[in-house]
C-alpha cells in the first residue's frame, strides 16, 4: 500500500472540527486587530528564500524542498510564510495603501526536518506580518496578540521569552567579539559551524550539535553590544509589556533560525514539553533585501499542530464534534421519494440531516444513525406518507413524539 510521506499527516473529518475551532478563535482575534487575510503560492522562486531567509540558515542549507521545474527554473516549496508575504507586499504595491499593512495567514509549510515530536515536514502556520512601522508599539501589539491567542484558547504554562538581536550596526561589533570567542575552538566545531564562522557567526549559536552547544557556553551576548537606538527600542518594548501586565523573561540565547531578524525577537514556549509554539520578531531589513523600499516590519508565526496538541491537553471537553441532528429512516420506494424531498427542505432550514442513499434495510439504517450519533430518528413508511404524520425518536432518551411531516414542524420539535 502507498503510505503518506514521512512527516506529513492526514486530518480526518472526526478531528477537523478541532482545527476549525482553533482557526476560528485565532481568526477573530487577528481580524479584530485589523489584520486582513493573505494567501500566497505554495511554491516560489528558490532565490526568494535563499536571499530572504538567509544562505547560512539550516532552513536554506538543509531543509528546503527544492526542485527544477519543466522550464528549468529552481522552485522551492515555502519553508515559512514571511518571505512570500513580503514578496507579495512588494509585487502588489501595498506600500501605497494605508500604513501599516497588517496581514495574517494560515498556510502549510514544508521543511525537510528530522521528524520527531512537534517536528513535521508538512506543517501549518498561522502567522501575522505588520509592515511599515518601526515603532516599538508594533512589536508589543504583535506580541500581545500572541499572548491573547493562548489566553483565548485556555492554554496555560506558556512562557514568553524575548531578546533583542540588534541591527547590522551593533551586530558588527558583536560578531567580532563572537568570532574572538569561537576562534580558539574553531577546529572542534562541526563542519556547518566552520562554514558559518566568517559569513555569519551568530548562526553558530543556533547549532543543534551537542559538542557545539557545549563550546558555545559562555559566549558573549548581543544585549551587551546593542547600539543606543536598539537599546532604547528594547527598553520601550519591555516597559510597555510590563505596563500591559504581559509576563515575559529575557532570554539572551534566542537568535532565531532565520536570518532576517533585527531588534526584538520573541518565542512563546510550552513549559510542558519545551517546544516553541510561536516565534517571531522584527525584520527591518528584509523588504529591502528582496527588492522593495527600505521598510520596517514585525510579525510572528505559530505552528498549528503544536498549538492543537497543547490545546487538546487542557480543553478536552470544551468543543464538541458537530453531530447529526436528524436521520430519516425509510421503508419502501414511496417513502424514499417523500423523505428525499423532506431532507432537502430541512437542509434549507439549516438542519444537519441525512437519509439512506444505499437502499439498505431499516435495521441497517438504524445502525448507521446510531454510529453517526444522530440525535433524532424519524421513521417514514407508506402509512406515514399517507397520514402525513410520523414518530420522531430521541435517541438519547428513547422518547417518541408525533410530528407532522412538514419541515417547519420537525424543525421546531428538534430544537425546542
Ligand atoms: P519559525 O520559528 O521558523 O518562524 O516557525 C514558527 C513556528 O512554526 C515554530 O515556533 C513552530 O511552532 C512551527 N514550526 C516550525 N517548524 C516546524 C516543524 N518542522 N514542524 C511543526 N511545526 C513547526 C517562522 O517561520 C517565521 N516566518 C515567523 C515570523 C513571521 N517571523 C516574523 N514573521
Amino acid at each position: 500500500m502507498i503510505q503518506k510521506p514521512k512527516g506529513t499527516r492526514d486530518i480526518l473529518p472526526d478531528e477537523v472540527y478541532k482545527w476549525q475551532y482553533i482557526e476560528g478563535v485565532v481568526r477573530d482575534i487577528l481580524e479584530n486587530a485589523g489584520m486582513g487575510e493573505i494567501r500566497v503560492p505554495v511554491f516560489e522562486h528558490t532565490e526568494l528564500f535563499s536571499r530572504g531567509v538567509g544562505e547560512t540558515t539550516d532552513v536554506v542549507q538543509k531543509e528546503m524542498y527544492t526542485f527544477e521545474d519543466k522550464g528549468g527554473r529552481s522552485i522551492t516549496l515555502r519553508p515559512e510564510g514571511t518571505a512570500g508575504v513580503v514578496r507579495s507586499y512588494i509585487e502588489n504595491g501595498m506600500a501605497s495603501q494605508a500604513t501599516p499593512i497588517k496581514l495574517w495567514y494560515e498556510m502549510p509549510m514544508y521543511r525537510y526536518e528530522n521528524v520527531q515530536k512537534g517536528r513535521l515536514r508538512e506543517f501549518r502556520q498561522i502567522g501575522t506580518e505588520v509592515i511599515g512601522t518601526e515603532s516599538y508599539l508594533a512589536d508589543v501589539e504583535v506580541i500581545s496578540l500572541g499572548a491573547k491567542i493562548f489566553e483565548a484558547l485556555n492554554i496555560p504554562n506558556i512562557k514568553l521569552n524575548i531578546n533583542s538581536i540588534g541591527c547590522p550596526v551593533c551586530r558588527q561589533k558583536y560578531q567580532e567579539a563572537l568570532r574572538d570567542f569561537i576562534r580558539p575552538n574553531l577546529e572542534k566545531y562541526c563542519d556547518t559551524c566552520k562554514t558559518r564562522f566568517e559569513k555569519n557567526p551568530m548562526r553558530i549559536l543556533d547549532c543543534k550539535e551537542q559538542k557545539c552547544k557545549e563550546m558555545n557556553q559562555g559566549a558573549p551576548i548581543i544585549l551587551d553590544y546593542l547600539c543606543e537606538e536598539c537599546r532604547e527600542h528594547f527598553e520601550k518594548v519591555k516597559s510597555l509589556l510590563m505596563n500591559l501586565e504581559i509576563p515575559f523573561e529575557i532570554d539572551s540565547s534566542i537568535v532565531r533560525g532565520l536570518d532576517y531578524y533585527t531588534k526584538t525577537v520573541f518565542e512563546f514556549v510550552s513549559e510542558d514539553d519545551g517546544l516553541t509554539v510561536l516565534g517571531g520578531g522584527r525584520y527591518d531589513g528584509l523588504i529591502k533585501e528582496i527588492g522593495g523600499q527600505d521598510t520596517p516590519a514585525v510579525g510572528f508565526a505559530m505552528g498549528v499542530e503544536r498549538l492543537l496538541e497543547i490545546f487538546e491537553k487542557y480543553n478536552k471537553d470544551v468543543i464538541e464534534d458537530y453531530n447529526m441532528d436528524l436521520y430519516i429512516a425509510t421503508i419502501g420506494e414511496e417513502a424514499d421519494l417523500f423523505a428525499t424531498r423532506l431532507v432537502m427542505n430541512l437542509r434549507d432550514e439549516g438542519v444537519f440531516v441525512e437519509k439512506d442513499i444505499c437502499s439498505r434495510s431499516l435495521k441497517a439504517q438504524f445502525k448507521y444513525a446510531d454510529k453517526k450519533k444522530a440525535r433524532f430518528v424519524l421513521t417514514i413508511g407508506e402509512d406515514e406518507v399517507k397520514k402525513n404524520y410520523a414518530k420522531l425518536k430521541d435517541m438519547k432518551t428513547g422518547e417518541e413524539v408525533e410530528t407532522k411531516l412538514k419541515a417547519e414542524e420537525i424543525f421546531s420539535k428538534l430544537f425546542e
